[in-house]
């Protein structure tokens, strides 16, 4: 993976590049640009998900991409994620296809349960107007635990993980499973550092990716309700240590993740910041800078605090 910037290697054994693209809200042709301008940029770790309905996108700048001789299939690192009304172990090994024929692969490098929270098999939690509760499964994430295992032994699945999973559910998976999750994706920022989630994922060898990394200002909710939240990427510290390094605030928040040995996958369609975000490889934050980043945490989760709460598998 020359030229992928800084790597991590899994408790799989697997690498990973730390940078990658995320994918999410994007129209079709805005993926297949993003995924083409991000290859050719030095991008070699591409973040999807079932759920994003953007796999075969994804697929097709991959496999351009690979026929234009610019990569192998093994230089490039994806992930895909298991969506939440497929949680019960019976439809994981069809989820993990559906993925794999999406993107046109035999393989992804990392395949996450995407939320603790199991969700009706069928069910469509985007068009549910009834009460939220109809659409909960009781199934239990060590339940798709296993389902995930035997997409391991495979080989379908490169590295396995999980995503959204707070600190006592990544425990209790610890203690019973066969494979440890190679990596927890959260929403991570330093407006929420979730400094023991990071700390306790050290210790335990699972690396952590940030996703909305950057703030996500273009989250759903603050653009179906107007309501006013500090925006990450206008916060005057990070625009202040911005200058300090002739780098913009996003530069400084994708540095921050990288030098706190967290992956990010900050998501633009836009080729200039494809371009600028990967341009982070000329400078690292020092020690103060990444202490009054620490100091700017106030706990605020941009997305999903709302969504599910009385879930039994609820993790915030
Ligand atoms: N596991 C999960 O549950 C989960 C949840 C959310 C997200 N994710 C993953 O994480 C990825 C990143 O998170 P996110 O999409 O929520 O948010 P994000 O990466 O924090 O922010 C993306 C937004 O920032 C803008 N942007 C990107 N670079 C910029 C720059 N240099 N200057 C100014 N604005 C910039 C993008 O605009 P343009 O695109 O218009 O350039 C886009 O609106 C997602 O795409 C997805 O792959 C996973």
């Amino acid at each position: 993976m020359a030229g992928a910037g800084p790597t991590a290697v899994l408790s799989s054994g697997k690498k990973m590049p730390l940078l990658g693209l995320g994918t999410w809200q994007s129209t079709s042709e805005q993926v297949i640009n993003a995924v083409k301008i991000a290859i050719d940029a030095g991008y070699r770790h591409i973040d999807t998900a079932w759920v994003y309905g953007n796999e075969k996108d994804v697929g097709q700048a991959i496999k351009e991409k690979i026929a234009e001789g610019k990569i192998k299939r093994e230089d490039v690192f994806v992930t895909t994620k298991l969506f939440s009304t497929f949680q019960r172990p019976e439809h994981v090994r069809d989820a993990m296809m559906q993925s794999l024929d999406g993107l046109g692969l035999d393989y992804v490098d990392l395949y996450l349960i995407h939320s603790p929270q199991g969700l009706k098999y069928g069910s469509n939690p985007f068009q549910h107007s009834g009460d939220v509760e109809d659409l909960f499964d009781e199934v239990d994430y060590i339940d798709t635990w296993k389902a995930m295992e035997s997409l391991a032994d495979e080989g379908l699945a490169k590295s396995i993980g999980v995503s959204n999973f707070n600190t006592q559910q990544l425990e209790r998976l610890l203690q019973n499973c066969r494979i440890k999750p190679a990596v927890n994706q959260v929403e991570l920022h330093p407006y929420l550092a979730q400094q023991q989630l990071v700390d306790f994922c050290k210790r335990n060898d699972i690396l952590v990716t940030a996703y909305s990394g950057l703030g996500a200002p273009a989250r759903p909710r603050r653009a179906q309700s107007g309501e006013e939240e500090p925006v990450l990427m206008e916060d005057p510290t990070v625009v202040e240590i911005g200058k300090k390094y002739g780098k913009s605030a996003a530069q400084v928040l994708i540095r921050y993740h990288l030098d706190r040995g967290v992956s990010v996958i900050p998501k633009s369609v836009t080729p200039s910041r494809i371009q600028a975000n990967f341009d982070v490889m000329d400078f690292s934050l020092s020690k103060e800078d990444l202490t009054s980043l620490g100091q700017l945490d106030r706990k605020l989760r941009y997305l999903g605090a709302n969504l599910f709460t009385t879930h039994k598998f609820f993790p915030f």
